[in-house]
């Protein structure tokens, strides 16, 4: 049974609409909407076969019809799901020990994965150390770089001690070339960088626009299927986030991974957003020096490396990134203005949360710095912005404001409610493991945090004001 169907289909984003308009309901382009027939074929395999050929613009010529084995788009046999055959689904190590722990394992063949990440902050690095040693491991492995010439490629590879010979590279930017590339190299993991760059002509539009981004990325899933090869597709994120790049992506790949961390930084964090073969909780560290990225098995150990003792204002915090306990430095200096709006400065944390703490502090312990510049600021470039950190907020602006400062084997964590009241945070077990594991000898923390530490002197308190008496700040 088949049937013909009209749809609409913008030029810009490939969505479909069931009738013609003037915009596109998806993404607001103008006159993007194109008219086109799609026979749809209602026999299970058929159906989804119009379909992929209709998203890959592949056809029977091409191996659509045979996919199957891991990752096979066309697994039309039901089955109990005790028999149906996992086994093509083994993580590949990359060799990089950050990069594993993100991946829950490695990189899976016949998968795509997404790496995004703002210009410059190292994503070609990363993928060229992770190539050179899955390949040092005895994987074949291609690099396709459509941004760099080969030979800059290869400089940089020298630099970062990535000259592996299994470790293949071309340089391109034509779908058409990369996968007849892919062809000759048969590689167990392809890595495309950047996806932007890399353009299809019978796409129609211009290289980088939605379409083309898309259009090129859902060939490349098809084709990683159908190879068994995993596949890494390189993304630029604008600080807008607005280019088309990951998000358009997201639904088309198996994994999202965002790179980030701060220019002026050498801390590199890497995430996964997506994941369908783990968890998304885990988070990946590194370092950028002179010969690359280097993994960052002990942050805390490196976050609280310069920390000077004894200055007010400053109060270490037990804070998770995803399942990762980090203690970090929680900073803050006041200082007396005569401005009429005073200067509020949030550097790693969310100025929304310190807009609260001021308030709950002005209103709930006393402490006024209505008439004080407030700079706060968590220090070696990471970023904090769950509540879990109120508490280290509230005992930093405290301490900078009466210039007394807090023990040096203290570390805190807690949530601040809007009537000053302290509330428990999640897996305080573990934040108060790593604090002990770290030397600290006591923990300030919400009165009804269940747990204990060994090691640990853990002081329970109901509010932010008791906190600050606790801590000889108070100022009533
Ligand atoms: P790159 O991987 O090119 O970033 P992306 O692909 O995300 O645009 O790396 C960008 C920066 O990293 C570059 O400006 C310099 C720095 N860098 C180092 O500090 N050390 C190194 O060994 C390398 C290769 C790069
Ligand atoms: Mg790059």
């Amino acid at each position: 049974m088949s049937r013909v169907r009209t749809v609409h289909r913008c030029s810009e984003c490939s969505v479909d609409s069931p009738r013609w308009t003037g915009r596109c309901g998806h993404c607001g382009a103008w006159n993007s909407l194109v008219e086109r027939c799609e026979a749809s074929d209602l026999t299970a395999v058929g159906a989804r076969r119009a379909g992929l050929a209709a998203r890959t613009g592949l056809t029977d010529q091409d191996g659509l019809a045979s996919w199957a084995g891991p990752g096979g788009v066309l697994a039309a046999v039901p089955l109990p799901i005790t028999e149906v055959d996992g086994s093509g689904w083994q993580a590949r190590p990359t060799g990089l020990g950050e990069v594993d722990r993100v991946l829950s394992g490695g990189l899976v063949a016949g998968s795509v994965t997404v790496l995004g990440g703002e210009p410059g902050i190292g994503k070609s690095t990363l993928v060229l150390q992770a190539l050179a040693a899955m390949a040092g491991a005895g994987a074949r492995a291609l690099l396709v770089s459509a941004e760099e010439s080969a030979p800059q490629v290869r400089l940089r590879a020298d630099r970062l001690g990535a000259l592996v010979p299994g470790l293949w590279l071309v340089s391109g930017s034509s779908l058409a070339d990369l996968v007849s590339a892919v062809d000759d190299v048969r590689p167990d993991v392809l890595v495309v960088d950047s996806i932007q760059t890399v353009a299809d002509p019978a796409l129609g539009s211009a290289p980088g626009t939605v379409a083309q981004v898309r259009g090129c990325a859902q060939q490349l899933v098809a084709l990683s299927k159908s190879r068994g090869m995993a596949t890494v597709l390189v993304g630029h994120v604008t600080k807008e986030g607005s280019l088309a790049g990951p998000r358009v992506l997201e639904h088309v790949v198996d994994t999202v991974l965002s790179f980030e961390g701060e220019r002026h930084h050498a801390l590199r964090l890497l995430r996964a957003v997506k994941h369908r073969f783990g968890s998304t909780g885990e988070l990946g560290l590194f370092e950028m020096v002179g010969t690359g990225l280097r993994g960052v098995p002990d942050p805390s150990g490196l976050f609280l490396g310069d920390r000077r003792p004894g200055v007010p204002g400053g109060v270490v915090l037990a804070a998770m990134e995803g399942q990762r306990p980090l203690l970090v430095e929680m900073q803050a200096l006041t200082s007396p203005t005569s401005l009429a709006m005073p200067r509020r400065s949030a550097q790693g944390l969310d100025a929304g949360r310190l807009a609260l703490l001021l308030a709950v502090l002005d209103r709930r312990a006393g402490v006024r710095l209505s008439s004080a510049d407030v700079f706060a600021s968590v220090v070696g470039g990471v970023r904090v912005v769950e509540p879990a950190a109120d508490l280290a907020l509230g005992l930093a602006l405290a301490s900078a404001f009466t210039d007394r400062a807090l023990p040096d084997d203290l570390v805190v964590c807690g949530e601040v409610g809007l009537g000053g009241e302290l509330r428990q945070v999640a897996q305080s077990e573990r934040r108060l493991a790593e604090a002990a594991r770290l030397g600290f000898r006591r923990a300030l923390v919400p009165a009804s945090t269940p747990a204990g530490q060994e090691g640990l002197e853990v002081v329970r308190v109901g509010s932010l004001s008791a906190a600050l008496v606790w801590a000889g700040l108070d100022q009533r």
